[in-house]
């Protein structure tokens, strides 16, 4: 579809937050596709009835009219470093839907390029998350939304990088630990004993693939 000219909905017409969540059905993919610049060009029916907004409202509007003031500036940082670099990403992200609730997903961001590497455009597919994936990054993202208050998103960056460190880790590694620590579908999915050991040895063609299957991407 025809990214419109005018964008439409931007941070300016977000609703004001209210502590109520939205539970997404566990077999829901909730998927919108951007332009390169980020202007949502597609969206799928579940992704605009959970955020509230019509399909209409969504063309040519950005994402960042469901940012939820809950998340870090420096996590979307990072993911737009990886899908403008063209590697594929995931982030687990709360989102602020029209009426004010909010919903967790985890989303795998994927970048589609031409055969001259041009962007085509970037889709994200986003799954229900477990309440221990939701547990697991809130202290991180609390944290860092108190640092990027009084200091901005520099200082956040210096923590996150430090916090990184001293657990040998980084983003990409950090999330897939925390979705299949607390996957539940890895047996179902022909997984062994001992899963996480099977996964740290796969290849990154393979993990993708493999987090395109229990995420349903085909
Ligand atoms: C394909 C795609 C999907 C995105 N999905 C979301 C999303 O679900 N929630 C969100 O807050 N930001 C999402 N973003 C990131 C936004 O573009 C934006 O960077 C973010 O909301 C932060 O807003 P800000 O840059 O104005 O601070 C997405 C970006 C792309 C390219």
């Amino acid at each position: 579809m025809e990214n419109p000219q005018n964008i439409r909905l931007t941070k300016n017409d977000r609703p004001t937050p209210i502590n109520e969540e939205i539970i997404i059905p566990d077999d829901q993919v909730l998927i919108s596709v951007t332009d390169p610049k980020g202007y949502i060009t597609e969206v799928n029916e579940i992704f605009s009835q959970i955020s509230g907004y019509s399909e209409d409202e969504l063309m040519g509007s950005s994402h960042n009219v469901i940012r939820h003031p809950d998340m870090p500036k420096i996590m979307f940082k990072i993911v737009w470093k990886h899908i403008m670099d063209k590697e594929n990403v995931m982030a687990v992200v709360k989102n602020l839907a029209k009426d004010g609730k909010y919903y967790w997903v985890v989303t795998d961001f994927v970048t589609r390029v031409d055969a001259d590497r041009n962007i085509i455009n970037y889709t994200a597919y986003r799954r229900p998350v477990h309440d221990k994936v939701k547990q697991a990054v809130i202290p991180l993202y609390k944290a860092l939304c108190a640092i990027e208050d009084v200091a901005g998103m520099d200082a956040a960056e210096k923590f996150l990088n430090n916090y990184f460190e001293e657990r040998n880790t980084n983003y990409d590694d950090m999330v897939e630990d925390i979705i299949v620590k607390n996957c539940e579908k890895l047996e179902d999915l022909g997984f062994g004993n001992h899963p996480e050991e099977e996964i740290k040895k796969m290849t990154k063609e393979k993990k993708q693939s493999f987090f395109n299957k229990m995420f349903g991407i085909k």
